[in-house]
């Protein structure tokens, strides 16, 4: 009698969960849809876990939709293809463009940047006039960051006759951004070949030829910033974007943004033109800067005007400007 009770408290409290993210989806997507498609913009956040019991994220992606749990010990299997399935109906959006994914709350090594299948189907996407390429079922993440939508454009405002330096490039987004702004020179430094054959593709999407003047490195960051140094390699605008975490098993070193980014500012630093500026990013939601003692000549915290409108959360991600001396 009671697991009868639980099972229907259980299917009670999704069909609850269902509607109100339903409701609160397509009220989202009236209001962004119409201004975002005004600028060219297919890709944003519909619903940001406003609601705390309602523990989602979901995305737009050119007439896909992403939905994703934020997993916990209680998460029950029926859950998230539940919720899929709501917002697919509310956003009419067939079920085969409904796309799912189970994020970890905590960052683990391993989970968050590895391959989870393998359908190889990429779809084009726009942000104002870049066009990109995403993957919505293989990774976890899609290729494209959107909360830094608004950061692309200030490093595109800037980078008119610049040698850009994208740290953790992953698919190139900020390069292709760089490029498109007038850059003289990008060089791209991921050390997954995977990625970096991915931002070469968003290279050609965007018209880019990838010649000597666009550089993509195979290169762990701190190694590649010994070699920039020692080849006396300089830079006149730079984005750091370190994941959270990571682990090297080769070197049985781990890298924690929180504690090891005073020693990464300092080696990119380095290889920085005075005057010249460098953007450093993290979304550690726990983050405490230690940027005392950084060869700066100003740092300013600029999070309030890198989150784009569509995301609730202001602090996704926590982004300063700096300027190298
Ligand atoms: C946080 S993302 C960077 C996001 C990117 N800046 C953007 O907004 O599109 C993580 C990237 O860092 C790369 N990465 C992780 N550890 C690395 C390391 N030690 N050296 C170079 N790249 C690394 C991963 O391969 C992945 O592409």
């Amino acid at each position: 009698m009671s697991v009868m009770k639980n099972n229907l408290d259980e299917q009670q409290s999704i069909s609850y969960h269902a509607e109100i993210l339903a409701n609160r989806v397509s009220k989202r997507f009236a209001h962004l849809s119409k201004k975002f498609s005004r600028q060219n913009i297919e890709c944003f956040r519909l619903y940001d876990w406003d609601i705390p019991e309602v523990r989602a994220v979901v995305d737009w992606y050119a007439g896909h939709v992403v939905v994703g749990e934020y997993v916990h010990k209680q998460s029950l299997p029926d859950w998230l293809p539940q919720m899929a399935e709501a917002v697919g109906n509310a956003l009419k959006v067939p079920l085969e463009l409904v796309h799912i994914k189970r994020r970890q709350t905590k960052v683990e090594e391993g989970l968050r940047y590895s391959k989870m299948g393998s359908q190889n189907e990429r779809l084009e996407v726009k942000e104002n006039d870049l066009k990109f390429w995403v993957n919505l079922d293989d990774f976890l993440d899609t290729g494209l960051f959107s909360d830094h939508r608004d950061t692309r454009s200030m490093i595109r405002k800037l980078a008119a006759g610049k040698d850009f330096l994208n740290l953790y490039g992953y698919t190139g987004t900020f390069s292709c951004a760089a490029a498109l702004g007038g850059c003289q020179s990008t060089v791209t430094v991921d050390r997954s070949a995977t990625y970096l054959k991915w931002a070469e593709d968003n290279f050609k999407l965007n018209g880019i030829t990838t010649d000597s003047k666009h550089i993509f490195e195979r290169f762990d960051v701190e190694k590649y910033l010994i070699h920039a140094a020692r080849e006396k390699y300089k830079f006149t605008l730079a984005f750091v974007d370190p994941p959270s975490f990571f682990k090297d098993h080769e070197q049985e070193r781990s890298f924690d943004v929180d504690r090891d980014h005073p020693q990464l500012l300092q080696q990119v630093l380095k290889v920085m033109v005075p005057d010249s500026f460098v953007f450093f990013s993290t979304n550690h939601q726990r983050f405490t800067p230690k940027f005392d003692g950084l060869k700066v000549q100003g740092l300013t915290e600029i999070t309030a005007k890198t989150i784009p409108e569509d995301y609730r959360n202001k602090q996704i991600h926590r982004c300063w400007k700096m300027i190298a001396i």
